[in-house]
């Protein structure tokens, strides 16, 4: 099995490429500004996730049609905004990174899962688009869609064995919560939180692992939030 990974320099996406590398899969990242280490660098090639074609040649030299491929999309942007105040290109900019990149990766690899006829995506929207918060509508719009477009995609490949789910995930003890989020923020958000913590990343490597294995989820998301709503 090969795992694929977009945005797998930092926080979420490294840690998910470490644990399937320790666990003796194939793993594939990609990075764009962030070099990642000189011990995986080989497991890396450079990817803007908003250029179709650096995403599919990134795709087509990592797989065949022989390979059963697992796609996780992580690579992720945010804008912080109101929308009066909003500078449409870099609103417009969110929702070419994290739907259009994720589409792009979606599109280019799914040739390959249908000829294999297997096929794992997982993507990561957030609880940001379920909640409506101040600044956030590219961020939201960009994560929202993401429900939407698995459904269409779960039906057309539900059967090819090819399965497509969203986990939703509250505030993460790593990357935006805890590199763009101020502090006195942070410990206000800890304080909406039921179970009163952070998300683990142990936590999201389970699910991911969860919902490769298991074949008759598909078209819907995982709520990983610690009963935030
Ligand atoms: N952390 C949280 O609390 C949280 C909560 C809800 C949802 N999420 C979602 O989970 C995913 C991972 O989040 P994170 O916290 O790990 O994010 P992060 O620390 O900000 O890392 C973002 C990753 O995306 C990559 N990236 C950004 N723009 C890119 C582009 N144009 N092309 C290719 N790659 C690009 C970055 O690569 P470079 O650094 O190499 O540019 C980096 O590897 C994101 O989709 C995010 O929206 C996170």
């Amino acid at each position: 099995m090969k795992i694929l990974i977009t945005g797998a320099s930092r926080s979420i996406g490294l840690f998910l490429l470490k644990k399937f590398l320790e666990e003796g899969y194939l793993v594939y990242g990609t990075y764009s500004g962030t070099l990642p280490n000189e011990n995986l660098i080989r497991h890396f090639t450079k990817v803007n996730v908003a250029e179709n074609d650096e995403v599919r040649n990134w795709i087509e030299k990592s797989v065949t049609n022989e390979d059963e491929v697992v796609l996780i999309n992580c690579a992720g942007i945010n804008y912080n905004s109101t929308a009066r105040r909003a500078d449409v290109d870099d609103w417009l900019h969110v929702i070419d990174v994290n739907l259009g990149g994720t589409f792009r990766s979606i599109n280019a690899v799914l040739p390959f899962m249908y000829k294999k006829g297997f096929g794992r995506i997982i993507n990561f929207s957030s609880i940001v688009a379920q909640k409506g918060i101040p600044g956030t509508s590219a961020y939201a719009a960009s994560k929202s869609a993401l429900w939407g477009m698995s459904k269409a995609i779960a039906v057309e490949n539900a059967r090819k064995n090819i399965t497509i789910n969203n986990i939703n995930l509250g505030y993460v003890n790593a990357g935006m919560t805890l590199n763009d989020v101020p502090e006195q923020l942070r410990n206000q958000l800890l304080e909406q939180i039921p179970m009163r913590k952070l998300g683990d990343l142990e936590d999201i490597f389970k699910t991911v692992k969860y919902l490769i294995e298991t074949e008759y989820i598909t078209g819907t998301t995982i709520d990983l939030n610690g009963g935030l709503y």
